[in-house]
């Protein structure tokens, strides 16, 4: 057996779900019909963007099941939270907010309420489930996300918590329906699992090793959001550095990002996450040279010291990492950087830490995600000892974040007065009269215009710059 085939679903496995798609429509349908009300949904989301495009997923399924979506957990039939398992304050919202559902399933014992996702692939995360939330209809794992039409069927019908978790590793699923979020930017799922065991997390032990998609199975998919108006589209993995290790066919990430940019009405792309050790030149000669492909590079270093570098299994050195950015600088002079970083890894010194500020001024990252290191239960750095206590991380935590925020600052205040091209994605949450978009890279940029603009390219002369936006005046200029 060839290794795609071991990991491409049997075609009856999708017969079964459409099956059961068909079955859950027509008791949707037939209860509609009686009560005169729509069925409705509601999935909160928690994790990074390949949550939210299994969350996309879970929606396209629900959609052919009958169901419309709602905002308001009140009127929902349907509760569902799509679960991450990185840092434990995500786990500690889900059991709050699960908790908090126990009044509304008393008042309303129709309701079904599913937990899904990373968290739900840890066996005692599911104990605890079954335990203390009875209350809970459905559970089901990131491999096999795929069967909800099954698991929501038998919830429908069962008085018991129906769990749905496999450990192995799953399989990739081609003929999941979707429903996109937006109608301007897609996010495609390039590859799943990580191999690299980084020693604090806990991705690779949940979501199990690489599985890179077929190219034309990709191409296919960006052909079709192109064909659908997206204008934007950003490749997903945990580590697209890597894509193609596991495939049969000669293809490296590289190759995979020249073909997307060739597909023909493909304008802007973007890709996450990059892992240092994995980034080749050739990367950054096909970033540079593919005209759609962003200036924009996501590289997190998560630590600036070699010691904690080791210590994290990241397999690169300051050294190392600071060569790849002058390389990237150096091909792609307007490039944004961002980089994600851990503060208080166990065994990290004051003076550990001090390497960690100074890759910061050296490199003036455009922002920053931050994080304070969280015990995982399974991976390795759990049983490593802390040298700094919790306050002295949490001091050096806010340190770090008043450098990044004079550096965004000031890497802001470079637009001042350019005129730059927006894609229009729609009203700003924090200020509704105004449009709201991004630029090439990755800057977001509010501005006055109508709505017509939504889903546009225009071009935005920048007038006033914030820590984390930009704001400025739509110029009538075709681009
Ligand atoms: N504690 C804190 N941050 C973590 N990350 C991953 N695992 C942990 C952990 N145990 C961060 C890393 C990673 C990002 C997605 O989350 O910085 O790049
Ligand atoms: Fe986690 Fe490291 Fe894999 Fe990223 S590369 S998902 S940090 S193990």
């Amino acid at each position: 057996m060839s290794k795609r085939e071991k990991i491409n679903i049997p075609i009856e496995e999708i017969n079964k779900q459409k099956e059961a798609i068909a079955r859950v429509r027509e008791k949707n349908d037939f209860d509609m019909q009686r009560s005169g009300k729509q069925k409705l949904a509601i999935i909160i989301t928690y994790g990074c963007q390949q949550n939210e495009n299994d969350s996309e997923r879970l929606r396209g399924m629900l959609r052919d099941m009958g169901y419309s979506f709602t905002e308001d957990r009140e009127e929902a039939d349907l509760i569902l939270y799509n679960t991450c398992c990185v840092r434990e304050n995500a786990e500690l919202k889900v059991f709050g907010n699960i908790g908090a559902l126990k009044h509304l399933k008393a008042r309303k014992p129709h309701l079904l309420i599913g937990i899904c996702g990373c968290m739900m692939q840890q066996e005692h995360i599911v104990e605890q489930i079954k335990k203390k939330y009875k209350h809970v209809d459905m559970v089901f794992g990131t491999h096999t996300l795929y069967k909800f039409p099954e698991t929501l069927e038998k919830a429908m019908n069962e008085a018991y918590t129906v769990i749905d978790v496999m450990n192995t590793d799953g399989y990739i699923v081609e003929d999941i329906p979707i429903h996109r979020e937006g109608t301007v930017k897609a996010w495609v799922s390039i590859m799943y699992g990580c191999n690299n065991f980084c020693s604090y997390c806990i991705v690779p032990y949940v979501r199990g090793r690489e599985r890179s998609r077929n190219p034309k199975d990709v191409i296919s998919e960006v052909s079709q959001l192109v064909a659908e108006g997206y204008k934007e589209i950003t490749l997903l993995g945990q580590n697209v550095n890597s894509y193609g290790n596991d495939l049969e066919a000669d293809i490296d990430f590289a190759d995979l990002l020249q073909m997307v940019n060739d597909i023909e009405g493909v304008k802007r792309i973007r890709f996450m996450t990059s892992h240092p050790k994995d980034i080749s030149d050739k990367l950054i000669d096909v970033m540079n040279k593919c005209k759609h492909v962003c200036e924009q590079l996501h590289l997190p270093f998560q630590a600036g010291s070699n010691n904690v570098l080791e210590l994290m299994n990241r397999k690169y050195t300051r050294e190392k990492y600071l060569e790849i950015i002058r390389k990237v600088k150096q091909a792609i002079p307007d490039v944004a950087l961002t980089s994600d970083i851990i503060v208080g890894f166990p065994g990290e010194t004051n003076e550990d830490f001090e390497g960690t500020l100074d890759i910061i001024k050296q490199v003036e990252f455009d922002s920053l995600f931050t994080f304070i290191y969280s015990p995982r239960k399974g991976t390795p750095a759990e049983k490593m000892d802390d040298v700094l206590s919790k306050k002295e991380k949490q001091a050096n935590f806010q340190k770090l974040l008043d450098i990044q925020n004079e550096i965004s600052l000031k890497k802001n205040q470079q637009y001042l007065g350019k005129n730059v091209e927006v894609l229009v994605e729609g009203y700003s949450k924090n200020n509704p009269d105004m449009l709201t978009g991004r630029t090439r890279t990755g800057k977001i940029i509010n501005f006055s215009g109508n709505e017509e603009l939504i889903g546009t390219f225009i071009n935005v002369l920048v007038e006033d710059v914030q820590t984390w936006s930009l704001t400025g005046r739509h110029v009538k200029e075709d681009i």
